[in-house]
Parts: structure tokens; C-alpha cells; sequence
């Protein structure tokens, strides 16, 4: 159907979606995140048409910048890191809407002026007064962000205009700091106006989950206790910390992935099937899943940490993790972390999953392979199948994004020697359009209203009730085990699996 059909259905999910005037607060817009996430992202979205006409971006931070060196930051992030081309046209129609506010969070002038500019950009840039406020900031800075958006008016939404409230994790570090968090935010934004930012949601590959499962017929009969042997998530990555010491040290690896990507990414493997796709049906079934996490009852065995030491990687000497600048030496902080846990209702009791990610790992890759159990009989000899792994249905988060099917095949030639051959699909080979970037989806969500893929606060806590006993366990006993930059992580993880018959895939 084209635009211009009389026939075109608002609702059909294959048409480009479109934001309504709208404007972005980014606070936090000086660091990491803004520069290489942020900043490309609305540039490749306006680049893309998906934002409207007088789309506005404002900046509030410290610097001492004037709204052309706040555009020039914009520009060159933009240069740096945008995924589509650069066009001037685009470019010139974007800095229309750009202001920068300077200011402390503590400042009240500063958000008064944020509330005129804002006021302003209505009038200049017809943004209705629409706007979105991303906390790109510590979790430290999240009351007084929110109390002072509250205090200057600019959390009301008035005449038909809304106001949403973008929130970077971490969500707090435990249970608790969570729903101090959630209170904090909920005492001033309504939950339909708060949108919890989980970038592996965002990723194409991982909604892709919910169309293998749910469009197709031929995986679903097999994906339970009784065809599965088990399910592993990995999230490896080849990168230490960078310049994160600040951030990492004392949160640690569990903590920054696992309570959210990873967990995620597991109750979307082990969901039911939604009724419908909207984002009530989804975090029903998401938190089904999480509600049922069963943690190993012997957490010393079955959750293993691990620090990366100096090693090799890609070539070039990497220094250890209590080396890297800024890190206490003595620090315990998990730069890696493995865990079992069994989802325990009737689909998948009996059937663990090992969570599993790391920095500085071998390779950068993250995957989810459900691997199946064995034929219940083989008629074959036992030297025609000795080769023979297990079927796998993996699903390759990325990078080289698509998903293998692994089987037995005879090996032509032989009177009968089976070994294991996959089946690929490639993005790249099976679709010309590129994946956008996780960021560009869920900033256009977040102005079109859409909060499918956004976690809820009962997932997010949910979430750490699950890794809450473990890091209680870790805090008490030893410490993180040391393995060398550049291999798959320590010792302890290999043998946490074999006691149950069981190995880690090597991506
Ligand atoms: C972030 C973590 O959430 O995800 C980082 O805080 C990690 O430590 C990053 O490096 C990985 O994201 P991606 O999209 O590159 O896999």
C-alpha cells in the first residue's frame, strides 16, 4: 500500500512511523553516551524522515557553552558516529531546534531557563510542547533531575501536550536502591510517561526473538523441557572497561549486564506467547518469566566471577583489570560473571539456563543457543555418530546478526559418519535494508508514545530479586577468580558446566 492510498490502515506495522511535534531534553549531554549514542541516533532518525519538521534538541550540562558550540558538539558526534551518510539538508534543517541550557541540576535559574527555552522552541519550532527528558546521568543525580522537573513545572502535562521521562540504567544496584529509584520517579511521572531504557531491546535481533518464536510454526512444538537440554546466553566482550572506572568499579559485571540485557533476553526466550504485541500483553508474559526464576540452591557451584588479568588481545598487551586507571587495587569487582538459573514452571522445569558475559573475552559476540537433547535412539553405531554434537538453535545477537540451525549430516562418502553442519540465515544476505541502531528505535518510541520495548518497574525489580542473593553470596565468600585478557573467561565457569555434563559454546 503507498501513503497516498485512500485504503492506508494507521496501524499497519510495516509503514514508516512517524513522530508528531516533539522536542529532547538530554541531560547528561556532555558524556559517553550522548556523544556516541544520542547525538547519532536523532541525526540518523531525522536523516531517516522519522522526525517531525520542527523536531527540537536541547542540551543541559555544566560546559560553559553557547547553543552554536552546543550544535558544533552535535556535529561532530554526528560526523563520528552517525550510521547514515551525512547530508547538509539535513544537518541545516536539525539545528533549527538545537539550545543548549547551561547549568547544575541543583541550579534552579537553570531550569527556568530550560522551561523558556522549552516555551520558545513551542513558538519557533511548533513543538506543541512535546518533549521527552532523557536522564543520561548517575543514578546519584536521578531524585534531583526529577524533583527539579517537577518543581518548574515541566513534568505537567497541559492542553493535550505530553511529557515523558527517558531513564538510563542502572536502575539502582540492588532490590532496594530500585524501588527507592521507582518511587522517586513515580511520585512525579505517571508510569505510562516514564520509559526505561534497555538498549538490547532495542537491537533488531532481539525482536526477532518474538517473530522466530511467534510467526513460525516449526520451532515453537520443540521449545520446552521435552526437546530442550538447556539454554545458553552469552554476552562476551572483547573491550575492558575504557575510561568507565568511575562508573564499572564497585558495580561489576553482573550487576551491568546481567540484571538487565541478559535477563532480559532470557524472558524473551522463555516467554509464552503474548496475546497481542502491546506492551501490557508483552511485560505480562516477560514478568511470568522472571517471577519464576529458580537460583541454583549451591550459589558457590553454580555462579562462578571472574577479573580479567593482563593478557593478550587482538595482537596488543592488555593490562589487568587492577591495573586499568582509576581502579582500586584491591578491587573484588566482577569484570566477568556466570550464572544457572531454572525458570520453574511447566514449559521449562529441569531445564537450566547459564547466563554468562564477560569483558575482555576472546571475542566480541552475543548469542542465545538453545541446544537440544540427544536422539532417544540412535540406530546408528556409536563411531558413525562420535562427532556428533548436539542440535542447537541459535540465535546470533551479533555482530554477524542472524540465527543457525546446528544438525547431524552424513558425511558424503562414508558408509555412514554423521557429523554437525549448520544452517545460516544472514541480515545481510536475506535483507537490503540495514539494521538501524537499538538508540534510533528507542528514541523514536519513546516520541511516538510506544513503550513495547521498554522494561517495566516490575521487571526491572523482579530483576533483582533474581541477582540480589548472588551478590549478597559474593560479597561474602573470596573473591573473583583472575583470568588472562583475551581468553573465554576463568577456570571456574568451564567446570560449573561440566559437573552437568555440559560445555560452553566457543562462539
Ligand atoms: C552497556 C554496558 O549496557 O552495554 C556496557 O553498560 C557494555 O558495559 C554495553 O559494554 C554493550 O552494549 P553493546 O550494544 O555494544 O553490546
Amino acid at each position: 500500500m503507498s501513503s497516498s492510498n485512500p485504503l492506508r490502515d494507521p496501524a499497519d506495522r510495516r509503514l514508516p512511523r512517524i513522530a508528531g511535534p516533539s522536542g529532547l531534553v538530554i541531560f547528561g549531554v556532555t558524556g559517553d553516551l550522548s556523544r556516541k549514542k544520542l547525538m547519532p541516533a536523532v541525526y540518523d532518525l531525522a536523516n531517516r524522515g522519522l522526525l517531525p519538521p520542527g523536531f527540537s534538541l536541547v542540551g543541559f550540562a555544566r560546559r560553559e557553552w553557547a547553543n552554536e558550540d552546543f550544535a558544533q558538539e552535535v556535529h561532530d558526534a554526528v560526523k563520528e558516529h552517525a550510521r547514515t551518510p551525512f547530508r547538509e539538508e539535513v544537518w541545516q534543517q536539525l539545528i533549527q531546534g538545537m539550545r543548549f541550557v547551561q547549568g547544575t541540576f541543583d541550579d534552579d535559574d537553570a531550569f527556568e531557563r530550560l522551561r523558556d527555552t522549552i516555551g520558545e522552541l513551542d513558538k519557533a519550532q511548533g513543538t506543541g510542547g512535546n518533549f521527552a527528558f532523557y536522564l543520561s546521568v548517575p543514578p546519584s543525580a536521578f531524585p534531583v533531575v526529577i524533583q527539579q522537573l517537577k518543581k518548574h513545572g515541566l513534568a505537567d502535562q497541559t492542553s493535550g501536550s505530553w511529557r515523558r521521562a527517558v531513564i538510563e540504567k542502572p536502575f539502582g544496584h540492588d532490590l532496594k536502591s530500585a524501588e527507592e529509584l521507582n518511587a522517586t520517579v513515580e511520585e512525579v511521572f505517571a508510569p505510562d510517561q516514564v520509559f526505561r531504557i534497555d538498549h538490547y531491546l532495542g537491537k533488531e535481533t532481539v525482536q526477532n526473538i518474538l517473530a522466530l518464536r511467534f510467526a513460525n510454526q516449526m520451532f515453537e512444538p520443540i521449545w520446552n523441557r521435552s526437546y530442550v537440554d538447556h539454554v545458553q546466553i552469552t554476552m562476551a566482550e572483547d573491550i575492558g572497561i575504557g575510561g568507565r572506572a568511575g562508573y564499572y568499579d564497585g558495580i561489576g559485571a553482573a550487576r551491568d549486564v546481567i540484571q538487565n540485557h541478559l535477563l532480559q533476553l532470557m524472558a524473551l526466550t522463555a516467554m509464552e506467547e503474548p496475546s497481542s504485541f502491546d506492551a501490557d500483553a508483552l511485560a505480562a508474559e516477560k514478568t511470568k518469566v522472571l517471577g519464576a526464576v529458580k537460583l541454583p540452591r549451591d550459589l558457590g557451584a553454580d555462579t562462578v566471577r571472574g577479573q580479567y588479568a593482563e593478557g593478550w588481545q587482538g595482537g596488543e598487551k592488555a593490562v589487568g583489570y587492577l591495573q586499568e586507571e582509576g581502579i582500586d587495587p584491591k578491587s573484588k569487582t566482577d569484570t566477568y560473571a556466570a550464572i544457572k538459573v531454572e525458570v520453574d514452571n511447566r514449559r521449562w522445569a529441569g531445564v537450566p539456563f547459564y547466563l554468562r558475559t564477560g569483558k575482555r573475552l576472546g571475542r566480541r559476540v552475543t548469542e542465545i543457543a538453545v541446544v537440544f537433547q540427544r536422539a532417544p535412539h540412535s540406530p546408528f553405531d556409536h563411531t558413525a555418530t562420535e562427532e556428533l554434537g548436539q542440535n542447537a538453535i541459535v540465535i546470533r545477537v551479533q555482530p554477524d546478526e542472524g540465527i543457525t540451525v546446528r544438525f547431524g549430516s552424513k558425511v558424503p562418502g562414508t558408509s555412514m559418519e554423521i557429523r554437525d553442519v549448520s544452517m545460516d540465515f544472514a541480515y545481510g544476505e536475506s535483507f537490503t535494508e540495514s539494521s538501524p541502531e537499538a538508540y534510533e528505535r528507542l528514541i523514536l518510541d519513546v516520541l511516538l508514545g510506544d513503550s513495547n520495548l521498554f522494561p517495566r518497574t516490575e521487571e526491572v525489580e523482579l530483576s533483582w530479586k533474581i541477582l540480589d542473593p548472588i551478590e549478597e553470596y559474593w560479597d561474602k565468600h573470596g573473591k573473583p577468580a583472575q583470568y588472562p585478557s583475551g581468553t573465554w573467561g576463568p577456570v571456574e565457569a568451564d567446570e560449573m558446566l561440566e559437573r552437568d555434563g555440559r560445555s560452553w559454546r566457543r562462539p
